[in-house]
This record gives structure tokens, C-alpha cells and sequence, in this order.
């Protein structure tokens, strides 16, 4: 069998290249630059007809890769790709899950209609699963989904002595719960309002005694940085000192980085968008699931039914 195609689309270079070491994949390579008006040229420069082809795209700021994304799934198809899967480490659009006003686009729903579409499979690391069971509610393809909470746990078993594991909210428990248990640590949640895209509101109901312990933040995304923020400000209130910040996905919007790490808290991200605080890395779990995915002979069966 032909070993697996994996390309990196602009700015996914090192996790493309982490990926095909570790599946013995072929590493491919597309020319993508944005014409003076802002339309996209695309060109393969490694030939895609018959391959098993997996584009490396994380979706941070995703409108602006979206449509090239989508341009080089359709152009893989037509010059003969076997399959055209995608791995996503970052998945964005998932947090707009409802209709919360009248008019208001679910775009989370869209986003995996355009990529279940485009794609035969999709691997990806902690979607934001609120009020979604699974991916498969709303992806139609093959996916596999990489949880970041062992490597966490690892990470603060190594690096954090006497540890407590915060959840600066509900939706949080999920995955703060599972690194806490593996850590070997005790963990509260935190309550949150969120009143705007940068206003939020958090309280503190019952949590351990912070003068005796690391507090350890755990989320899975960092966007305008505020919960972090509004979260590390009543932690430090309540005696904490040098408080960790922990996220799955350092989307940074706002320079969020700074102002977490200016708060004074050690700042650690999973490498699922790069970033100088990347210091959990999800390549190997990524890639493995990956390799399950493109060996199932059952879900390859689905895969060609969708082409
Ligand atoms: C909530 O839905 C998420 O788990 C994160 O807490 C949230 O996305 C963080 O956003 P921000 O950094 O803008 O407060």
C-alpha cells in the first residue's frame, strides 16, 4: 500500500512534518499566495492523483483560511486523490452551537456541512463540545478526536508541585475533571456569566484552600483571554500565588497572551496553534489517530461511499 500523502497548508509546516514522521507519510507540498485583490492561487507541487492526501490546516483565524482550504480539497479531487482527509488541530466555529436570538446563524452547523463536504475525514484535537454530544452531530464524514486531558495531566505532573485544578467554569468540568483524576489532584469549578465577547463575570462558590496549593487553570480555548483573566483576578484575591494557566488552544485573540501572562500567571498551550507558550505537544496522539482512521477498513468503506 502507497504510503499516506500529508500537506501542510501556510503556517502548518512543523505539524505537518511532526505528523509524517510519525505515520511514515509522504510529506507534499502546495503553493498558496493571495493575488493583490485578495483571491487565492493554489498550486500542488507534489503529485496528488491516487493518494491517500491529508492536508494539515489548523482553523485559528479561520476565515481567511476557510475558502483556500476548501480550494485545495476541490482541486486534490480533481486531479485524482484517492481520499482528501483533513487534520485540524484546532477546529474552530464550534462555540456558536445554538440559535441563542431569533435570526442568529448556528454556524458551527454550516461550518460542518462546507468541511464534510469537502473532506472524507477529519481528525482534531478537544472540539468545543457544549451543547453537541459528538462531532458526528454535525460532521456527516469519518472523524477521530484527540484528547489533550492526558497529556495535561502529564504535563502538571511533571512540572507543578502540590497542584489543585481549576475550571474557571461549567463547561470546563468535562475536561478538567479527567486531568485532575489523572494528575492525582483535588479540582473545583468556578462560575461564569458571560454578558458580552469581552465582559465575563465569575464567582467563586466553594474551592479547596488556595494558600496551600498551585492553582492550575485548565480550559480548553484562550480567545479574548477574559475568562482567564477575570478567573486568575479572584484567584489572587483569594491568596493564590503563581497561578498556572493551562488551555488546549492558544487562540490569543486581543493579545490575550500578554495580558494572562502581565496577571502573572505561568502561561502552557497544547502546539494545536503555534505559539511560544506551546509546551504540551498533540502530534503523536494526532497522528495516531490518523493511522486508526486510514487502516479502518470499515470506515473505508464509508469514505468511498461519500466520493
Ligand atoms: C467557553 O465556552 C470556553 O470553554 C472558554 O472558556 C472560552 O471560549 C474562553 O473565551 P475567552 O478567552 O474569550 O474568555
Amino acid at each position: 500500500m502507497t504510503a499516506p500523502l500529508v500537506i501542510a497548508m501556510p503556517s502548518n509546516e512543523a505539524m505537518a512534518e511532526a505528523i509524517a514522521r510519525e505515520i511514515a507519510a509522504d510529506l507534499g507540498k502546495i503553493e498558496v499566495h493571495a493575488f493583490p485583490d485578495g483571491e487565492t492561487y493554489l498550486r500542488f507541487l507534489t503529485i496528488v492523483s491516487d493518494r491517500n492526501l491529508a492536508l494539515v490546516c489548523t482553523l485559528d483565524r479561520p476565515n481567511d483560511k476557510i475558502l483556500p482550504l476548501l480550494f485545495a480539497a476541490a482541486t486534490a479531487r480533481e486531479l485524482g486523490a484517492a481520499h482528501v482527509g483533513l487534520v485540524a488541530p484546532y477546529l474552530a466555529y464550534m462555540r456558536q452551537d445554538r440559535r441563542f436570538k431569533p435570526g442568529e446563524a448556528v454556524t458551527s452547523r454550516q461550518v460542518g456541512r462546507f468541511l464534510s463536504d469537502a473532506f472524507d475525514w477529519l481528525v482534531t484535537v478537544d472540539p468545543h463540545l457544549h451543547r453537541y454530544g459528538s462531532l458526528a452531530d454535525i460532521y456527516r464524514i469519518p472523524t477521530r478526536v484527540v484528547h489533550a486531558a492526558p497529556l495535561i495531566s502529564h504535563w502538571i505532573n511533571q512540572n507543578v508541585s502540590n497542584p489543585l485544578i481549576v475550571g474557571p467554569d461549567s463547561e470546563s468540568e468535562q475536561w478538567v475533571s479527567a486531568v485532575a483524576k489523572d494528575a492525582g489532584a483535588p479540582y473545583g469549578v468556578l462560575e461564569k456569566i458571560r454578558h458580552g465577547d469581552r465582559n465575563v463575570e465569575i464567582s467563586i462558590r466553594a474551592l479547596h484552600d488556595l494558600t496551600k496549593r498551585t492553582p492550575v487553570l485548565v480550559d480548553d480555548i484562550i480567545s479574548s483571554g477574559r475568562t482567564m483573566i477575570e478567573a486568575l483576578r479572584l484567584l489572587k484575591a483569594r491568596g493564590a500565588k503563581s497561578p498556572v494557566c493551562v488551555a488546549v488552544h492558544g487562540v490569543f485573540a486581543d493579545q490575550s497572551d500578554e495580558v494572562v501572562t502581565q496577571a502573572g500567571a505561568h502561561l502552557v498551550t497544547s502546539n494545536s496553534i503555534p505559539h511560544e507558550s506551546n509546551g504540551i505537544d498533540v502530534t503523536e496522539p494526532l497522528a495516531n489517530s490518523m493511522k486508526e482512521l486510514l487502516s479502518s477498513p470499515s470506515e473505508n468503506s464509508i469514505l468511498k461511499t461519500y466520493r
